[in-house]
């Protein structure tokens, strides 16, 4: 592992909580669980791996404190965890701006907490420390280009340009929400104005670091970079991450007519009884599935119960209870959510739904 010791993270954690509606109407984006830990813990991972070991994380008045609660000082991940308060959502250069005293004349890593992507950031970061460059980006192409901060290169790959949001993207380049950055970035802050919707752009500082002539790198990313705003992308981040990282652990309790087949994570203080698993799946602790099948790609969050049901390519937060249910499948369920087949004649539809909620019968 390279000597990072010097470079410390930034990690932007603020926002309202109103991105992932409604799983997020109160809680933290960052916080929404993929195959059942948080998008941030996959963030630390990354950071950790590199050998930095001082970590700022941006927290927003609104999610802040389960942003504390879930994540703690960092000992878990053998880093030091320092929460900086942002009272208003004005930018993420803003955002870099309050981390100022934190971040001193450190070289750093700012890194979005709601991106999930496909690698760890080793090779950034050595670009970064061999090429003497003031800022290394990321970029990937994409479908939506206006949606992100867009970047334009020449011919040689030399970026000339970054544009937040363009309406006429001039390429397809998104930027991914992880950024190498050397002290100059504190400058280029310092002359950027507010932009059209009121914020101070990160991509605006960084090109005004390429105007000035200081050397800005870029890597195309070349595995995939999820978005998890939207529950098909919430779905997919799942699926990837079960099929790619996670390995067959069973640590809960798997009784004698139960078969479970493939990679799948059975946590600790979670019982099988009488169920096929066919993985990838993780089970987490305190769940409880009985005379049920679970197919592939499924999550099955903390303290769920699950009785005689069958469930495929499903996100099941914790706390949750589906009973009876002959079929579900590319579903997401929130947490302390009841899903249960009521047991009389009538076969009629008795729901309670939240604000802003789909369901297909
Ligand atoms: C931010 C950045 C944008 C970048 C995106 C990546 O957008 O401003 O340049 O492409 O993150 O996730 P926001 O999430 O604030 O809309």
């Amino acid at each position: 592992m390279a000597d990072n010791n010097r470079m410390k993270a930034l990690v932007l954690s603020g926002g309202k909580g109103t991105r992932l509606r409604p799983l997020t109407h109160t809680g933290a984006k960052q916080l929404v669980p993929i195959a059942n830990r948080p998008i941030l813990s996959y963030v630390l991972d990354n950071i950790a791996n590199v050998g930095i070991k001082e970590v700022g994380i941006i927290i927003s008045p609104e999610t802040g404190g389960e942003i504390k609660e879930t994540m703690g000082d960092g000992s878990k991940w053998g880093v030091s965890i320092e929460y900086i308060l942002q009272t208003e959502p004005k930018g993420l250069a803003h955002a870099v701006l309050i981390g100022r005293d934190f971040l001193g004349d450190s070289p750093f890593v700012m890194y979005l907490g709601d991106n999930l992507i496909g690698c760890g950031i080793e090779k950034f970061v050595e670009t970064f420390n061999k090429t003497g460059a003031d800022a290394v980006i990321l970029l990937k192409p994409v479908d939506n280009p206006s949606s992100f901060g867009v970047a334009e290169a020449d011919g040689a790959g030399k970026i000339i340009r970054l544009e937040e949001k363009p309406k006429d993207p001039r390429s397809n380049l998104a930027l991914v929400g992880v950024y190498i950055f050397s002290e100059e970035i504190h400058k280029a802050i310092s002359e950027i104005k507010p932009s059209a919707r009121g914020e101070l752009e990160i991509t605006d500082a960084i090109q005004k670091l390429i105007s000035i002539g200081k050397p800005v790198h870029s890597h195309i990313l070349d595995t995939w970079w999820l978005d998890t705003g939207k529950k098909d992308d919430l779905l997919a981040a799942n699926t990837i991450v079960l099929d790619e990282w996670f390995k067959r652990k069973i640590n809960g309790e798997v009784d004698s007519l139960s078969k479970v087949t493939g990679r799948v994570t059975i946590d600790k203080g979670a019982v099988v009884r009488n169920s096929i698993l066919r993985g990838p799946i993780v089970i987490g602790p305190g769940a409880i599935i009985e005379d049920s099948f679970i197919g592939p790609f499924t999550s099955i969050g903390a303290n769920t119960r699950i009785k005689k049901s069958i469930i495929e390519h499903s996100v099941i937060l914790s706390g949750s209870e589906l009973s009876h249910i002959e079929r579900l499948e590319d579903s997401l369920i929130g947490r302390n959510t009841k899903v249960v087949k009521c047991q009389d004649k009538h076969q009629a539809l008795r729901l309670m739904i939240g604000d802003d909620s789909v369901v297909e019968v």
